[in-house]
């Protein structure tokens, strides 16, 4: 099972919700079935580590985070399972990119949150302040523990 996460520049919310979705599988015992990576619908980051900021939310919570930011490419479509996207505007693009090829089940990482609207979104903390970053963190846990019950069921 190869899952990839999507927000815009791959350095806050697609690289936090792939190291928080690494952690959940690892404590799972699934790290050896389930293959996971981010990536952004742009292209003004790649090869970055992630912002500071996202790096040292993440840090709190006992997350490293060492993904260099890549740009999400037509040749992903064949190769992951299952994509994320954090918003709508990233959903759009994504499915833009899929239009007449065969391609995996693209959907909003929120989806996967019981608790929230099945159009939720998580939202840019780019220009934000920290708070944005704490709430990234948040959103991204809660969806990827439904996801997790999700794949899991996807494995059986
Ligand atoms: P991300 O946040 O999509 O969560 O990585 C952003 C990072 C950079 C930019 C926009 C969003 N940017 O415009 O450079």
């Amino acid at each position: 099972m190869r899952v990839c996460f999507v927000c815009l520049g791959n350095i806050c919310r697609s690289p936090t919700a792939e190291g928080v979705f690494v952690q959940l599988v690892a404590d799972a015992g699934l790290s050896e079935r389930i293959v996971i990576d981010s990536a952004g619908t742009g292209h003004w980051h790649i090869g970055e580590l992630p912002d500071p900021r996202t790096i040292a939310a993440a840090a709190r919570r006992g997350i490293t985070l060492t993904h260099r930011a890549r740009q999400f490419l037509p040749a992903d479509l064949e190769r992951f399972d299952l994509v994320l996207a954090m918003d709508r505007s990233n959903l759009a693009a994504l499915r833009r990119m899929a239009h007449g090829r065969t391609a995996p089940d693209i959907r909003l990482l929120r989806s996967f949150d019981p608790a929230s609207d099945p159009e939720a979104q998580v939202p840019d903390p780019y220009a934000g302040d920290e708070d944005g970053f704490e709430r990234v963190l948040d959103l991204c846990e809660r969806a990827c523990r439904g996801l997790l019950a999700h794949v899991r069921e996807r494995l059986r």
